[in-house]
């Protein structure tokens, strides 16, 4: 054990890429500076250059002297490259090294046959020549440097059923506090550099520590020298709460606890290899993750006592892809002793090894992990095989498994409320709770991962502020965010928008450019023939006239909507007006087919009980696809429990009503739900639509509906126009027959209007901060009825920092009235303007009276 008055020790692990150019050696200098200056010593440990390990694989299994020497040469020219950019020679040691490889050519060692220690030997030359690199130049900049070989450090361990390729190759080695090597190391220089990812067996021979060695080489370098923190320094800047290359808006998690970040590690992150956890928990040695490119970013800090620590929360979302699994199916095994053990026999007499495991009294069902198996058809042949004589066996897959990670996640079940109504259209296979309380597991389709990843995350984790543990997104970090943003309308209009609000407390305001070119965006599909605004997300009249001059036609969804378009914009043609009611009474019917709109029925009761009404008339069918998507369970608009549309299952009996009825169908119509990106979603409608066209010779039209999502914050992409327009356009040379409608409501209308409210009053209570605005849930009902995040600034101090997150209330008598909580808003104060974005769809057409409160009125910008 170390006293007070022993050196203390900091361990720095480097990865590839962080070795590999001078610019990151000059960082790599900045941190051992810093770190001399904080009185530490140094063990820097890092991996081969990149790139080298493959060559080194490669070289090994060549058998041809001449295309090993070839590798060679590239290995040599990797080496020289950094020493010229580094601007000193070729350390000797590395020369030495390179013809030690090519001495194994002249002696023909390669090819296939290459054995274990020799594949050990040749692959650690990478780190040994890297770290000589790396040593020599530390020198030159007067760093006081001592290069160690690794092998004199550490010493692998057997274990018990360890094979001999394991030991050599995935070797595991003692890390107890070391006093000889705390001794050894106070003897030499200040900061010692050495390598990742080898040491030497009981017998003296190279061993590798395997996949992701290099972490595990800092984490026993660490424990030995009972160092105050392991330092991982990589090309990304900490763990995040999902995958940022497939979330955009996922968080740098700054506070972790060793077994939440043992977990994600263990879940597919690429940071942090898990093997390297348990030695520094085991002695308690801090571990922080840092980006060596931007050694100024706050990394990830993970510990026994991370901040924030003791409340449950969930961290991060995991997504596994290419699970399978494997259902088994026997009503003999309920209370059969033994069954499970010859189950589990038949997987390892296979060789699979298992992950997740849920069981019923008949059905026992298993997860297979890809990083664990090789899962070939002949493997899970083999397997089905093995269990044959013990149950029915089904194979499901491709499978992702997706788990919500956090400690204590068992207390915070029930706020999972909203984030599990997500799965109400999915397949779920199999649910797991960890027995390590860290993780919660759905097993679903593959393909419904990365959406529903995207879509938790949202939910669960951006709109979370706990801000000592979760960071700044991927994107506020690579700084996308701000300046390559296209400034709102409301921004480069912000003294026109104060100057107009200047007499009031709250008001919808609407800007007509920002209309137009949403409604020019969607006329400009190509695939799309007519576009008809859905009106009940807005039917301001000013909004109404500026879109059919846009030359769109409406879709309406009551007797109120048709007229009051038919007053706002009194030439309307009345084909261009499709009526798409839901449950209405059957005189309003009656009173649409006469009026001449285009009538969309919904059940087959309007022709079973009405068939009188629809005698000669052309008819649209508003047909349920079977499977909703949008941003809420509420706004999800197809699928067994929702009361929209007529079945699949139904569709004979609709022919045969509309036939008996004398009723031509002429259109069918879906909407699956609202506030969708994937474009698909519209695909797959045009295809279930068109799969059941041909019952109908007088159909010629295939409305699919709306639901086109429009971004809630900065950071979130908008919906591809281009790629839906190059899909439909892909169905329709496959369906000339049919012109394709869409009816959006929010995207022409959410982007182009604002709410404005007064601040009336601020308030703190315990240890939060509220923001009274004049008007709340009675202008604006979204955050309270979906959850829905609507940006806010204050726009009367547009740009000022942030100084606290606050949560912004308005004046009505209900808990829900919150129109966004914890808030980064700067110093706020009675008067100012709050600015709440997107609101120009199901705004005020949503608003109510309630509390004898009039919602914010509307004015419309021209
Ligand atoms: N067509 C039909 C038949 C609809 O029911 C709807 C919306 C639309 C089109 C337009 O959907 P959009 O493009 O606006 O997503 N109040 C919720 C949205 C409810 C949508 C109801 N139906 C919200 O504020 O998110």
């Amino acid at each position: 054990m170390t006293t007070s008055t022993d050196p203390k020790y900091v361990v720095l692990k480097f990865g590839g890429t962080s070795v590999s150019t001078a610019e990151n050696w000059q960082h790599i200098l900045g941190v051992i500076h810093a770190r001399l200056a904080e009185g530490l010593r140094l063990v820097i440990i890092h991996s081969a250059l990149s790139g080298v390990t493959d060559l080194l694989a490669g070289f090994l299994t060549t058998h041809e002297p001449a295309g090993a020497r070839a590798l060679l040469a590239k290995l040599r020219t990797v080496h020289v490259q950094l020493a010229n950019e580094l601007t000193i020679e070729l350390p000797l040691a590395v020369a030495q090294q390179l013809d030690a490889l090519e001495a194994l050519v002249a002696a023909q060692r390669l090819g296939l046959g290459v054995d274990d220690a020799l594949r050990a030997e040749v692959m650690a030359s990478g780190e040994l020549m890297a770290t000589q690199l790396g040593a020599a130049w530390l020198t030159k900049q007067a760093v006081p440097v001592a290069w160690v070989d690794a092998r004199t450090a550490l010493t692998a361990e057997r274990r018990g059923l360890e094979t001999d390729t394991a030991a050599v190759l995935s070797a595991t080695c003692g890390y107890g506090p070391d006093g000889q090597l705390q001794k050894a190391f106070a003897a030499l220089a200040p900061v010692i550099i050495s390598q990742g990812f080898i040491a030497k067996d009981s017998i003296g021979r190279t061993v590798l520590l395997g996949r992701g060695g290099s972490d595990t080489s800092g984490a026993y370098f660490a424990a030995k020298l009972q160092a105050v923190r392991l330092e991982i320094w990589t090309d990304v800047p900490g763990l995040f709460s999902a995958n940022p290359r497939a979330v955009a808006g996922a968080r740098l998690l700054q506070q972790l606890h060793y077994d939440e970040a043992q977990e994600i590690a263990s879940s597919g992150a690429k940071v942090l290899h898990p093997r390297c956890i348990l030695p520094v928990k085991q002695y308690g040695i801090p571990l922080h993750v840092y980006a060596t490119q931007r050694p100024d970013l706050p990394g990830t800090q993970i510990s026994a006592q991370p901040l924030g620590g003791h409340s449950a929360q969930v961290k991060a979302i995991a997504l596994k892809k290419g699970v399978t699994l494997v259902s088994m199916d026997s009503p003999g095994m309920w209370h059969e002793v033994g069954f499970l053990a010859d189950v589990f026999q038949a997987f390892k007499q296979v060789g699979l090894s298992v992950d997740l495991v849920s069981t019923s009294e008949t059905n026992v069902t298993v997860s297979l992990d890809p990083a664990a198996n090789v899962l070939s058809p002949a493997s899970l042949a083999a397997l089905k095989q093995a269990l044959s004589s013990l149950c029915r066996t089904e194979i499901i897959g491709p499978c992702a498994a997706l788990s919500l990670v956090g400690r204590n996640i068992r207390g915070i079940l029930h706020t999972f409320g909203a984030a599990l109504s997500l799965f109400e259209t999915e397949h779920i296979y199999l649910v797991s709770q960890a027995a390590n309380d860290l993780n919660f597991t759905f097993v679903i389709d593959e393909e419904e991962g990365d959406r529903l990843v995207e879509q938790l995350h949202d939910l669960l984790i951006r709109r979370n502020h706990d801000d000592r543990v979760l960071g700044p997104t991927w994107a506020e970090i690579h700084a996308i965010k701000t300046p390559t943003r296209i400034p709102t309308w409301w921004e480069v209009r912000r003294a026109d928008l104060l100057a107009f609000f200047a007499e009031r407390d709250a008001a919808y305001v609407y800007d007509r450019q920002t209309l137009c070119a949403q409604a020019r965006a969607l006329r400009g599909l190509k695939s799309i023939s007519h576009v008809h605004f859905a009106m009940k997300a807005n039917p301001n009249a000013d909004v109404l006239r500026t879109l059919a001059a846009e030359g769109l036609g409406f879709d309406c969804v009551s007797r109120g909507e048709v007229e009051h378009l038919i007053a706002t914009v009194p030439g309307i043609d009345r084909d261009h007006i499709v009526y798409t009611p839901n449950f209405a009474p059957r005189a309003e019917y009656a009173w649409a087919l006469s009026a001449g709109v285009q009538v969309t029925i919904d059940n087959l009761y309007c022709l079973k009980q009405w068939p009188e009404l629809f005698a000669g008339k052309d008819v649209f069918v508003r047909i349920d696809t079977g499977r909703g998507y949008g941003h809420h369970a509420h706004v999800r608009t197809a699928g067994t429990y929702t009361k929209f549309g007529v079945p699949l299952a139904e569709l004979d009996e609709l022919h045969r009503l509309a036939v008996s009825a004398g009723a031509r169908v002429t259109g069918l119509h879906a909407h699956t739900g609202s506030g969708n990106f994937d474009v698909h979603c519209w695909l797959e409608v045009a295809e279930a639509l068109s799969d059941v066209a041909t019952r109908f010779p007088d159909l010629r039209v295939l409305d699919l509906g709306g639901g086109l999502g429009v971004p809630d914050t900065f950071d979130k992409e908008p919906i591809k126009l281009e790629e839906l327009d190059a899909v439909l356009l892909a169905f329709r040379q496959q369906h000339s027959a049919f012109d394709l409608w869409l009816e959006p409501g929010r995207f022409l209308v959410a982007s182009a209007g604002v709410l404005l409210a007064r601040v009336t009053q601020l308030k703190g209570k315990g240890d939060m901060r509220y923001v009274g605005v004049a008007t709340g849930m009675n202008s604006l009902i979204r955050p309270a009825l979906y959850g829905a995040h609507h940006d806010i600034v204050n726009l009367s101090r547009l740009g000022a920092p942030a100084t606290g997150s606050y949560t912004v209330v308005g004046p009505i008598c209900e808990s829900a009235d919150v129109l966004g909580s914890a808030r980064e808003l700067p110093d706020t104060h009675e008067g100012d303007v709050l600015l709440i974005a997107t609101a120009g769809a199901y705004g005020y057409s949503m608003s109510s009276r309630y509390n004898l409160r009039e919602p914010a009125q509307e004015l419309f910008l021209v």
